[in-house]
């Protein structure tokens, strides 16, 4: 089986679908851009119909990415896959997404349809979108929770009728990690033609398990996982393209590989943050600002001794600039030493002993002490 995961980026659709988060034209062509560079092999530009403005930037975004697939989205209707067909039209790849609920809860509760009205709606939705273009993605929204058989049934139909991706949403971020793995494993076993497609990891964080659910979707065959920057999106938002993109990169153990220069997490990461005004928790796994500071004495010992006792990846190779050594009261000699000597002051060990009692006075006092501080303790 082919080890290259494809990335897909929804950071421009289900991304911006986050209140408040909404950018203008000029900016999403700009992240359009960033993630081309970044390496990403799709980026889903947006829901055409959605409104006048959408159905531009996906246009304008078709027009400048030159490398990457760019994919509108569609639900399964006429008039909606007419309108990602038209903004389309300028893209090198293009990529219609078009698909309906699968689980019975959304089946009797948001179409009032039934299984069998699903399918075929389902084929009619990829044989019109495949009228348009060659490269069609069906998504099963609520995989997660939908009839497993039915959803086997489904998979086999969508890419009997021309799907070139399969999408098995856990739209609401309910599965646990060996469930997902089950659940993709049952499909490889039981859809007779599932090799003629790629099966896409497309997971939401309602529980935090977003990124774990979507590498036990890629273990157990999925070849496409749809991220986003910082994981924003939908309520607890979406797969964290950094983290899963980091996760293969640190394990290759796994033996999976993707387009991704990691360089570029950071400066991407910051740039979507600025944009959509949505700041990045201090704690989040690669691009937090914590991702890479150490802050207790017996961290900054061992960090200060050999970086690999406390990182497993070094901050430069995802885009940030160094590591940092936070002086609190929880600091040790190790780092105030260290931090003195960046600043010239190269103290024995009494003088050390009798300024670290100071500090941790100071420290108690003022949370986080820093280089003025430090000045003004040794006077
Ligand atoms: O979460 C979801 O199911 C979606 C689909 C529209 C792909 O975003
Ligand atoms: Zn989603």
């Amino acid at each position: 089986m082919n080890n290259r995961i494809q990335i897909f980026d929804t950071t421009l659709r289900d991304g911006e679908q986050v209140p408040g988060c909404q950018l203008n034209r000029e900016e999403k062509i700009e992240v359009a851009k960033e993630l081309e560079k970044l390496g990403v092999d799709i980026i889903e530009a947006g829901f055409p119909i959605s409104s006048p403005g959408d159905f531009a930037s996906v246009k304008a975004i078709a027009e400048v990415i030159t490398e990457a697939t760019v994919c509108g989205l569609t639900r399964a209707r006429k008039e909606d896959i007419d309108a990602a067909a038209e903004a389309l039209k300028p893209a090198r790849k293009p990529r219609i997404h078009t698909g309906i609920g699968a689980s019975d809860v959304h089946i009797k509760h948001k179409f009032n349809s039934t299984r069998e009205k699903i399918i075929e709606q389902a084929i009619w939705a990829v044989e019109y979108a495949k009228s348009y273009v060659e490269d069609v993605e069906f998504f099963a929204e609520d995989a997660g929770r939908a009839d497993l058989p039915f959803l086997a049934q489904l998979t086999q139909a969508v890419i009997k009728a021309g799907a070139t991706v399969v999408n098995l949403p856990d739209t609401t971020g309910y599965l646990l990690p060996h469930q997902m793995h089950h659940r993709i494993s049952y499909l490889f076993e039981h859809v007779d033609n599932i090799h003629q497609a790629t099966i896409s990891m497309h997971n939401h964080n309602d529980l935090g398990l977003a990124t774990a659910n979507t590498i036990a979707g890629i273990q157990a065959g999925a070849r496409q996982v749809e991220v986003t920057i910082n994981g924003i999106g939908e309520r607890a938002g979406n797969t964290s393209l950094e983290e899963v993109a980091m996760i293969l990169n640190v394990h290759k153990d796994l033996g999976f590989t993707t387009g991704i220069n990691p360089k570029h997490l950071f400066p991407i990461s910051n740039l979507v943050s600025n944009l959509m005004g949505m700041p990045v928790q201090a704690n989040k796994a690669v691009v937090g600002a914590n991702a890479f500071a150490h802050s207790s004495g017996i961290h900054q010992d061992g960090f200060l001794k050999h970086a690999q006792n406390y990182e497993i990846m070094n901050p430069e190779d995802v885009g940030v600039p160094s590591s940092a050594i936070l002086l609190t009261s929880r600091s040790g000699r190790a780092a105030l030493r260290h931090r003195l000597q960046l600043l010239g002051f190269e103290l024995e060990k009494p003088e050390l002993d009798k300024l670290y009692t100071r500090f941790l006075l100071m420290a108690d006092e003022r949370k986080m002490i820093h280089d003025e501080d430090l000045k003004e303790l040794v006077g």
